[in-house]
């Protein structure tokens, strides 16, 4: 049995711990206990979330994005002339992404989708039946990371438009996020656009709420002595940082917990928590001024914007300068 005190010093490789649990297995004995994100990102946890997304009744970003998309997938069809090639991060079912295809279509005759994503089985199949929906698409998949799939279409001559949607760019740990930007920047040209929907800062009792009760509880674990947490940490609206939110669980009493799956034993103290996510951030809230900061900060500018009627989503047209 491993435990948690000794993990550092463990040689992993004479155990038999499937390899995608080590990193689980790592999080859970560091000081500050978390569990990485990106576990669960594979064709199941794609389509698990696409059905939370599209009918939780507290999680409305899904639903608010793809009201935004079905006024201005005309606009952002315009943003770029064909040829084009239209690129999709973290792209899942792509089922919002069917209008800006439909949109594109229409004003470029042709076109060459790229999804982009972890889940490589299901966007191969989503592909097909994209293109079976779609004559004059092609679907080209790529399953593999972000910046992997970009990188892929370095050599390619068409102008691109880059997809991020669903405000997944807000997963990404906030010390990263200008990074990431700027490795992105590097990838295109003038004539590329990068559009990105970013969930705003706004409500934070509805924000709060769309996080609410998705925690499924390993058997190992006894619900009643943990508390399933979400708080808004709010940064200074003039800032650089969006606010984010933060997610955990706490632990209410000093107890110990036997994974048995992971052959660990973790000790908890009261209060002590488990992060859901490496960095601070579960998911960054925007304001404009915190948008045309990341912008700048690293070789954008911001085209154009469009809120939903709320103003508690937007889309972000994103232009290399
Ligand atoms: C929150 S879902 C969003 C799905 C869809 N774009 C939407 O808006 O409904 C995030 C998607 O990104 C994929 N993903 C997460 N991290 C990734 C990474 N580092 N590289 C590639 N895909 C990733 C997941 O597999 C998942 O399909």
């Amino acid at each position: 049995m491993l435990d948690a005190d000794n993990v550092d010093s463990f040689d992993f490789s004479n155990c038999d711990i499937a390899l995608d649990l080590i990193p689980v297995v790592e999080g859970l004995t560091k000081e500050r206990k978390r569990l990485p994100f990106w576990h669960g990102w594979d064709d199941k946890g794609s389509e698990i979330f696409e059905i939370i997304a599209t009918t939780s009744p507290t999680y409305t970003l899904w639903k608010r994005e793809l009201a935004l998309l079905e006024m201005k997938s005309n606009e952002i069809a315009s943003e770029t002339t064909p040829p084009t090639i239209l690129v999709e991060l973290g792209s899942g079912a792509s089922s919002k992404t069917r209008l800006i295809i439909e949109a594109m279509l229409k004003n470029h005759g042709s076109l060459t989708f790229v999804p982009v994503d972890l889940a490589k089985d299901m966007i191969t199949k989503v592909g097909k039946e994209l293109e079976q929906s779609y004559p004059g698409l092609k679907v080209e998949p790529f399953g593999g990371i972000f910046m992997d799939g970009i990188r892929n279409l370095s050599n390619r001559e068409e102008n691109k438009l880059l997809l991020f949607l669903g405000s997944s760019f807000s997963n990404v740990c906030m010390y990263e996020q200008v990074n990431m930007m700027k490795e992105i920047r590097a990838q295109l040209t003038a004539k590329d656009r990068f559009l990105m929907g970013l969930d705003m800062d706004n409500d934070r009792a509805s924000l709060l709420e769309a996080y609410n009760d998705q925690w499924d509880f390993d058997g190992d674990m006894d619900k009643t002595k943990f508390e399933y947490v979400y708080d808004f940490v709010e940064k200074p609206a003039d800032g650089e940082v969006p606010s984010y939110v933060v997610g955990y669980l706490k632990s209410l009493v000093e107890h110990s917990v036997n994974f048995r799956k992971l052959g660990l034993t973790v000790y908890f103290q009261a209060g002590e928590k488990i992060y859901f996510t490496d960095g601070p951030n579960h998911s960054s809230k925007w304001n404009p001024h915190q948008i045309h900061r990341l912008a700048e900060r690293s070789g954008f500018a911001v085209e154009n914007y469009w809120t939903n009627e709320a103003s508690d989503y937007c889309l972000v047209c994103f232009v290399p300068v």
